[in-house]
């Protein structure tokens, strides 16, 4: 089709609000996917993303779709729905013209919506609003339309009222892309430059890339150059996503594909990366690229020591496929042999988590979460320190730095007491609140990163029966009062069990954590204290007192094989513990932190 037939967009919605939903019925009702070979939902398909209900990885689908008689080509070109992702979120935008507002007509809008909108409004992207779940007997698209427009001041006379369930609305969905979105700008005569907006690795056949072309034109075997990576290969395959990979020899300014290459490591064709002609080079890169920064650390230690060169191995073929995942090895006398893994977020590290687990069948421990401190020296020089333990000591240093964000929430008006002492508590500093409707407020602070990482977002939907929502971004580093909040446990320091906390704090997050930890750690043949310390001084003490947990005596002696078989059971109950000196310490004691009343 002419490039004038071309349309570019994205669904934009809050986690539920039924984006997949209304995919799916897209791709239905053009034809594009036959209901057979419809798995539960085609967009999100990694297990992982179904399971937890979430979409991680981007993906895009080409579809066929006539209107008075004339042929289109519809690209949708899926976000993911987490903060975390923003950046990726944001790239995908990039290569759109349009954008489909999905907003669920019984919740309104919501803080992760807003954000997101508000980039695709930066990237001058035509908005259409679409009120899903009309079929709800609770919807009320009216009042929602209302608070769209009050909310982002977006026109929503002409919103569409849809219900992605019952197949309602699609087709008026289908004629607005096409009658309201803009076709791509002709560039073909120019220098290739093409926008990375997703990559993915293939064990066979390298790293896939999915790209729209912005200028010119790519065809397939082009020596390609990557602009920020600064690599070069050869497009070996090119195609279009429809949505399966389908090979074709060329593609043009304003149409979306992917490409292969032999391309080894996603780190070379990042998102957000411009891919220009080797021989014909653009003179300048696309806007928008960024380096990935990793925002939260973990020590990542595996709970049987020879699993150490399997997790090795595992972590190198996730980082081929995810950039923004980092590691070095890091050794504690109390954990062994590990590494020190650097992630987007919280909900990042999760997923790298779990897939060591499930896929790599590694049994880990994983110390809490820490955000990157800088400390100013007394030699004048500034390091970063991700890793409480190796803080430099209160007398080489001059001061530390800590990453403060800015949240927004929003929240029904009855909530705003709750969450305004949340922030408190979090040490916050209260921005603006306003009214967005005459129900529903957004608060602003700016708090900082370490006291969100763990279990803010646990405690903002508690707090809110799950009605309010937030979003965060990074704002700088500040100076802050800080100290390390050493712990000991049986006279051995475990230096995982280190955390950095605020002066004020640190008194009572001593005393919390050694009575966590009293709970948490279980109790042993002998006594066991448990300290929190700053330096040498012991700011809180617990003791676990000794037990004599005698598995065997119900055995009535004899029995060897009965015996055997409730020793294995033991055994088996305590896989997730580390061995720290003589005492056995569980997987929730390294959380405990982030865990504390
Ligand atoms: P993420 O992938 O997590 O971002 O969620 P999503 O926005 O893709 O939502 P999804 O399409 O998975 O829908 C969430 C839930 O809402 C599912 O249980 C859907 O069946 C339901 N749902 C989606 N559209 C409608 C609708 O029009 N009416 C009703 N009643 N339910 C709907």
């Amino acid at each position: 089709v002419p490039i004038s037939n071309i349309r570019n967009f994205c669904i934009i919605a809050h986690i539920d609000h039924g984006k997949s939903t209304l995919a799916d019925k897209l791709l239905q009702l053009t034809g594009t996917v036959q209901m057979r070979e419809m798995k539960e939902q085609f967009l999100d398909n990694m297990d992982l993303e179904r399971e937890r209900g979430i979409t991680i990885k981007l993906q895009a689908a080409r579809m066929r779709y006539v209107l008075d008689n004339e042929p289109y080509c519809l690209n949708l070109i899926d976000t993911p729905g987490h903060v975390d992702f923003s950046y990726e979120v944001s790239r995908s935008l990039a290569a759109c013209e349009g954008a489909l507002l999905v907003v669920d007509a019984s919740q309104g809008v919501e803080a992760q919506t807003l954000a997101n909108v508000y980039l695709a409004l930066e990237n001058n992207l035509e908005i259409i609003p679409v009120l899903n779940k009309i079929d709800l007997p609770g919807a009320e698209p009216d009042r929602i339309a209302q608070e769209i427009e009050e909310i982002i001041g977006l026109d929503c006379s002409n919103a569409i009222h849809c219900s992605a369930k019952e197949g309602i609305g699609i087709t008026e969905i289908l004629n607005a892309i096409i009658t309201r979105i803009p076709p791509p700008k002709d560039t073909s005569e120019s220098p290739m430059r093409a926008l990375i907006f997703d990559s993915y690795y293939d064990p066979y056949r390298g790293v896939i890339v999915y790209f729209r072309v912005v200028d010119g034109n790519i065809k397939k075997g082009d020596r390609i150059y990557f602009i920020a990576s600064g690599k070069d290969y050869y497009a070996d395959e090119i195609g279009v996503l429809s949505p399966n990979q389908m090979q074709v020899n060329e593609l043009y300014a304003g149409e979306v594909g992917y490409l292969s290459a032999s391309i080894r490591s996603v780190a070379d064709a990042r998102v957000g990366d411009t891919i220009t002609q080797f021989g014909r080079r653009a003179e300048s890169s696309l806007p928008g690229y960024e380096e990935a920064t990793p925002m939260v650390f973990c020590g990542l230690f595996p709970v049987d020591a020879d699993q150490f060169p399997e997790l090795r191995d595992a972590l190198e073929k996730l980082q081929l496929n995810d950039a923004a995942l980092k590691f070095e090895p890091e050794t504690s006398s109390a954990m062994g042999f590990g590494f020190r893994c650097g992630f987007l977020g919280l909900l990042h590290m999760e997923i790298v988590q779990e897939r060591l687990e499930r896929e790599y069948n590694l049994t880990l421990i994983t110390t809490a979460p820490s955000v990157v401190y800088r400390v100013n020296c007394m030699d004048g020089k500034t390091i970063e320190c991700s890793n409480p333990s190796l803080l430099p000591e209160p007398g080489k240093r001059k001061s530390i730095e800590e990453p403060f964000v800015k949240i927004e929430m929003l929240t029904p008006k009855e909530y705003i007491g709750s969450l305004m002492e949340l922030g408190q508590e979090r040490r916050g500093e209260f921005k603006e609140m306003n009214y967005i409707t005459q129900n529903r407020a957004s608060l602003v602070y700016h708090l900082p990163l370490a006291e969100m990482v763990g279990d803010f977002f646990d405690q903002l939907k508690s707090r809110t029966k799950g009605y309010a929502s937030m979003e965060y971004s990074f704002v700088g580093y500040r100076e802050s009062d800080l100290v390390k909040l050493d712990v000991q446990i049986n006279g051995e320091p475990v230096e995982p069990l280190s955390t950095i906390v605020h002066k004020d704090k640190a008194y009572a997050v001593g005393r919390a954590l050694t009575q966590k930890l009293k709970e948490l750690i279980p109790r042993q043949m002998f006594k066991i204290p448990i300290q929190a310390c700053i330096g040498t001084k012991v700011i809180a003490s617990e003791s676990l007192s000794a037990i004599r947990k005698d598995v065997l005596s119900k055995c009535y002696g004899g029995d060897i094989s009965r015996k055997k078989k409730l020793l294995k059971k033991q055994a088996e109950g305590k896989k997730r513990m580390k061995a720290v000196g003589k005492v056995d310490v569980p997987q929730e004691a390294f959380m405990a932190v982030l865990r504390l009343e």
